[in-house]
């Protein structure tokens, strides 16, 4: 296909009512806090709701997508851009068939790309939309230009902090040089975050409460806290088995906390969604009975 016939068919195609995906941009202000640990974790938890996720992984980190799943990809971003693999050939399937695609060196050339390798590159991605409900991205940490410039493009963000003290300012710093980046829309995003490796819930809630009062107060947002999860050394011992702790150890108190918070990213209220038992259904019963007396 020409340049030309690209053209059209992309614009052609741009018409049709398609179906999208709802991407969430998984980032931090700084380092080491747990995001690749928790994109993993929340992806399986939201796949075993119900939801064809597909994970973009964008970090150039040491504890990566691919190791932590297990699994190597023969093809990455780079490769689909550059090389004229397809999405399918990119797309590499871990554990419980969640599907990861690698960004290699893909996201870092992004700035590089000719206007024809731009089309088709959104030709490519409108394959993804099709084929995903949900894609997280799992993002470097900070304040690096082509992490930002991603963020900034995001319509929902996921922060992950953790207790230690610079996390908090750092998350801040993120969140104020992206203010001031020309194509974020504070009305079209929304943020949320994660508290991650605490040792109480209320250390959890302290933490997003420092944020949001700053982020408020300075930038005028509003984050939304999604909950916390406990300092847990299943963790590392996870990314030793290369098996995610959502596989490990499923009946872990971390796993039910992850859990809880992709149910609260699918909006999936427990007791209306998921059967409680007898118990819990009498009890709701009961309650319906006495009202109306
Ligand atoms: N809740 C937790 N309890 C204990 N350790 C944790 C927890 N969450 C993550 N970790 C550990 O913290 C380290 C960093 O985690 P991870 O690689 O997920 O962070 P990251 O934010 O993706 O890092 P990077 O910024 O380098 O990409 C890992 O060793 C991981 O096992
Ligand atoms: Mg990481």
């Amino acid at each position: 296909m020409d340049q030309a016939d690209q053209l059209r068919k992309l614009v052609s195609s741009q018409k049709k009512v398609r179906k999208t995906s709802r991407v969430i941009t998984v980032t931090s202000g700084k380092g080491g806090v747990g995001k690749s640990t928790l994109t993993v974790n929340l992806g399986l938890a939201m796949q075993r709701l119900g939801k064809k996720v597909v994970i973009l992984d964008a970090d150039f980190g040491l504890a990566n997508i691919e190791v932590m799943l297990g699994s190597r990809p023969k093809f990455n971003l780079a490769d689909l851009m550059f090389r004229g693999k397809n999405l399918q050939e990119i797309i590499t399937k871990g554990p419980e068939d969640l599907e990861f695609i690698s960004g290699g060196s893909g996201i870092q050339e992004m700035s590089r790309l000719t206007r024809d390798q731009v089309i088709y590159l959104v030709q490519k991605l409108y394959e993804l939309d099709e084929l995903a409900d949900i894609i997280l991205v799992d993002t470097g940490a900070g304040i690096a230009d082509s992490v930002l410039e991603f963020v900034s493009a995001s319509n929902e963000v996921l922060i992950v902090a953790t207790p230690e003290p610079t996390s908090i300012t750092d998350a801040y710093a993120l969140l104020k040089t992206l203010n001031r980046k020309s194509d974020y829309s504070r009305e079209s995003t929304t943020i949320k975050m994660i508290a991650n490796r605490i040792s109480s819930e209320e250390e959890g809630a302290t933490l997003h409460e420092k944020l949001q009062v700053v982020v408020e107060k300075f930038l005028n947002i509003k984050i939304e806290y999604l909950g916390g999860i406990h300092q847990d050394p299943n963790c590392q011992k996870a990314i030793m088995r290369q098996e995610p702790i959502l596989i490990g150890s499923p009946n872990s108190s971390t796993a039910k906390e992850i859990e809880a918070i992709a149910r609260k990213l699918l909006d999936i209220q427990l007791d209306e969604k998921e059967g409680k038992g007898i118990a819990q259904l009498f009890n709701r019963w009961m309650k319906a009975i006495y009202k109306k007396k």
